[in-house]
C-alpha cells in the first residue's frame, strides 16, 4: 500500500463499518455480471481469479446470482442454490479471503426480465402482473422480445420468499461475508415496488407500502438467515434507466421502500443512479429515509465520491465499470494512477479476455 497522493480522497480510505462488515476503505466493487458461468451455471476457475484480483475493494459485491431455476433471465449468469454452485462460490471467497479481501453475494430474480427460452420446461417467467416489459431477452438462439410473463399467486409468493431464503443459506454454504438483495434495475423486487409493473389488487399491489411489501418479507426472510447486519439492499429509483422501468410517482414509491427495510437492522442501503447522480436526484431521500448506512454508485469518480463522504452524503461509495478495467482501484486512487478503459464487448460471455486479463499497476 502506498500513501496517498491526492489528501482530498484521503475520505476514501477511512476505515468504515457497515452493519457488520468492518471495511478498510471505502471504495466498494458494484456488482457487475459478466456472464461466464458454466454449463451448470456454476463459478469456476475464471471467476476465481477475477475476484482475487479485486480483493482490495472494501467489500466486493458479487455479480447478481439467480436465486433459482426460475429466477433466471440471461444465460451463462452464476446461480446460488445448487450444490455445484455453492461449491464453485466456495472456490471464490476462500480465494478472496486468502487475498485480505471481503465479498458479499448478490441475490437476484429478474421476475419478467426473462424469456420462456430460458425458463425450466418453457414455462412464461414469474411476475407481479402478466405485463410484458418492453426489450429483448438473450437466448440461446439470439435476441427475443422478453415473454409475458405470469402473475404470481399469494401461493407462489410464498414459494418464492423460500427461494430467496434457500440461496440465502446457500450462501452461507458457500462462505460469503453476506450478501445483497438486488431490489433495483427493474428486476423482481423493483418490478412489485412500481406502479408500472405492479397492478395487483391483493396486499401486495395498489399503495406505495402495499407495493413494499414483497421487498419487506424477503428482507426478512434474508435478515432470518444472515441476521440484517449483514445484508444489504440495492435501489435504482430513477424512471426508464434500466429495463425501462416505470412509476407514476418514484420519490414517494422509493419512501415507502426504503421506509419497508428501517428496523430490520440492515447493513447498509445501496442507491444507484446510472449515469451519475440524476437531475431530480433522489440520493438524497433515500439516505435521509433510511435508517443505516448509505452506499451511492453510478458514474463516480475518486474525486466525486471523496467529496459526498466529506459532505456526509454518503458513507461509501460502489465503483462498477471502473473494476472491471482496474483490478486494483483502490491502488490506483491512491496514486493518483491513470485508470484503463474497460472494453465493452467483452462486458458479456466469452472468456479470460477482457476479464482476468486487465494487469494491475505491479
Ligand atoms: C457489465 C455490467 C454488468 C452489471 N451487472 C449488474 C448486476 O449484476 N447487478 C446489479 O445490481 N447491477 C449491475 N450493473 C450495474 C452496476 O452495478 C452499476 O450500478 C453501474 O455500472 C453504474 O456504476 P458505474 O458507473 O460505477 O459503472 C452492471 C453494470 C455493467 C456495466
Amino acid at each position: 500500500m502506498s500513501s496517498l497522493v491526492d489528501p482530498s480522497l484521503a475520505p476514501l480510505f477511512s476505515p468504515v463499518k457497515l452493519g457488520a462488515f468492518s471495511l478498510p476503505n471505502r471504495v466498494l466493487m458494484a456488482p457487475l455480471t459478466r456472464s461466464r458461468a458454466n454449463e451448470q451455471t456454476a463459478p469456476h476457475d475464471l471467476h476465481v481469479d477475477y475476484y482475487r484480483q479485486r480483493a482490495t475493494a472494501g467489500l466486493i459485491v458479487s455479480e447478481g446470482s439467480q436465486i433459482s431455476r426460475e429466477a433466471v433471465g440471461y444465460i451463462r449468469t452464476p446461480g446460488i442454490y445448487s450444490p455445484e454452485q455453492v461449491a464453485g462460490w466456495k472456490e471464490v471467497t476462500t480465494a478472496v479471503h486468502a487475498a485480505g479481501g471481503r465479498i458479499a453475494c448478490q441475490l437476484w430474480h429478474v421476475g419478467r426480465i426473462s424469456h420462456t427460452d430460458l425458463q425450466p420446461n418453457g414455462q412464461a417467467p414469474v411476475a407481479p402482473s402478466a405485463i410484458a416489459a418492453p426489450g429483448k431477452a438473450f437466448t440461446p438462439e439470439g435476441p427475443k422480445d422478453l415473454s409475458t410473463p405470469r402473475a404470481l399467486s399469494l401461493h407462489d409468493i410464498a414459494r418464492v420468499i423460500g427461494d430467496w431464503e434457500h440461496a440465502a443459506q446457500c450462501a452461507v454454504e458457500a462462505g460469503f461475508d453476506g450478501v445483497q438483495i438486488h431490489g433495483a434495475n427493474g428486476y423482481i423486487i423493483d418490478q412489485f415496488l412500481r406502479d408500472g409493473a405492479n397492478q395487483r389488487t391483493d396486499m401486495y399491489g395498489g399503495s406505495p407500502e402495499n407495493r413494499a411489501r414483497f421487498l419487506r418479507e424477503v428482507t426478512e426472510a434474508v435478515a432470518g438467515v444472515w441476521g440484517g447486519d449483514r445484508v444489504s439492499v440495492r435501489m435504482s429509483p430513477q424512471n426508464g434507466a434500466f429495463n425501462r422501468m416505470q412509476d407514476s410517482d418514484p420519490a414517494t414509491t422509493f419512501r415507502a421502500a426504503v421506509n419497508a427495510i428501517n428496523g430490520l437492522g440492515v447493513a447498509y442501503l445501496e442507491g444507484v443512479e446510472m449515469g451519475g447522480p440524476a437531475e431530480h436526484s433522489l440520493h438524497a431521500m433515500l439516505r435521509e429515509t433510511f435508517d443505516g448506512p448509505y452506499v451511492a454508485n453510478g458514474a463516480f469518480t475518486a474525486q466525486l465520491g471523496a467529496q459526498w463522504i466529506r459532505d456526509g452524503k454518503a458513507d461509501a461509495i460502489s465503483f462498477g465499470q471502473p473494476f472491471i478495467s482496474n483490478p486494483d482501484l483502490p491502488e490506483r486512487f491512491r496514486r493518483g494512477a491513470p485508470l484503463a478503459e474497460p472494453d465493452r464487448d467483452t462486458y458479456y460471455a466469452g472468456d479470460a479476455k477482457g476479464y482476468t486479463d486487465y494487469p494491475a499497476l505491479d
